[in-house]
């Protein structure tokens, strides 16, 4: 199915959304795919199919090669700032219209706010929230992102200690935000509905937020053209795509009026 695709909601989830007045939606990296941003797993196209998270994503891959990482960050900066929200960030924008909506992300681009949402928790934090990796100190200086990849670049040196800078994201091994991530516990457990979009359910704690929804009595339905972990504990799994599927439903609530 295409950004371009008509989706008809099905029934089962129509009556679920007509119903909801508290929505947290859960994503993930297939809600950026339609705006051009690659996912990590997708077979071929993914980014860990094509680059050892290992050498790139770690504290220790930047206290090893911090040119080659930064590289590698700079190159995704340039194609978050290329691409634009798809008809799917746009539809959960215009949900905040008609119902209590609030994100809860594991994207680091901004697509969502570029969209209009205004709730967004970024669990994995954001690309250019630049930081010291030595002090911790934000980092605030124009950036110079070159429009193609290069193979290493060395990253700014923090005006308060001369540090390394970092990128704002969480890498593996480090935890996630702590306030963020017991917002996004909150979040789960006492919506009405969880709407899971374009994860593949594999990366903890965040992972772990459909199921703590499910048991707190909330209704999770997923939106992903794939089965995935996520797909044995929703009730209802709607195989689309976030640009297809979010659109019919934004526009079936905004046809059922306020909630
Ligand atoms: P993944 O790449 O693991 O999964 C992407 C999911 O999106 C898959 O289940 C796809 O089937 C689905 N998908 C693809 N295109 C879609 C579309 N157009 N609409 C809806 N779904 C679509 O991405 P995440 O689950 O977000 O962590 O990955 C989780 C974390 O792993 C990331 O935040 C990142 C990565 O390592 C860090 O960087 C810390």
């Amino acid at each position: 199915m295409s950004a371009d695709s008509p989706a008809t909601v099905p029934a089962v989830i129509g009556d679920v959304i007509a119903a909801a007045h508290r929505i947290v939606v859960l994503s993930g990296a297939g809600m950026s795919a339609e705006s051009g941003m690659p996912t990590f797993r997708d077979a071929g196209t993914g980014l860990w199919s094509q680059y050892d998270p290992m050498t790139l994503a770690t504290p220790e891959a930047f206290s090893h090669a911090p040119d080659v990482v930064w590289a590698w960050y700079l190159w995704r900066m340039h194609l978050v700032r290329t691409c634009q929200p798809n008809a799917g960030h746009v539809a959960i924008a215009e949900l905040a219209e008609h119902r209590e909506v609030s994100v809860v992300t594991q994207n680091v681009d901004d697509l969502h706010e570029r969209a209009g949402s205004r709730d967004v928790i970024h669990l994995h934090g954001t690309l250019e929230a630049l930081r010291c990796s030595a002090c911790d100190s934000p980092h605030r200086a124009p950036l110079q992102i070159p429009a193609e990849q290069r193979p290493s670049v060395d990253p700014p040196q923090c005006h308060q200690c001369g540090g390394a800078v970092r990128p704002g994201v969480v890498w593996f091994g480090e935890m996630l935000p702590t306030a963020s991530f017991m917002r996004a516990e909150q979040l789960a457990q006492t919506a009405d509905l969880a709407l899971v979009v374009g994860t593949s359910g594999l990366v903890f704690p965040a992972a772990g937020l459909p199921a703590l929804a499910r048991g707190a009595g909330v209704t999770v339905v997923e939106i992903n053209p794939q089965h995935t972990p996520v797909s044995d504990v929703c009730q209802h799994s709607w195989r689309s795509t976030a640009a297809a599927a979010l659109p019919a439903l934004a526009r079936l609530v905004r046809a059922s009026g306020a909630g």
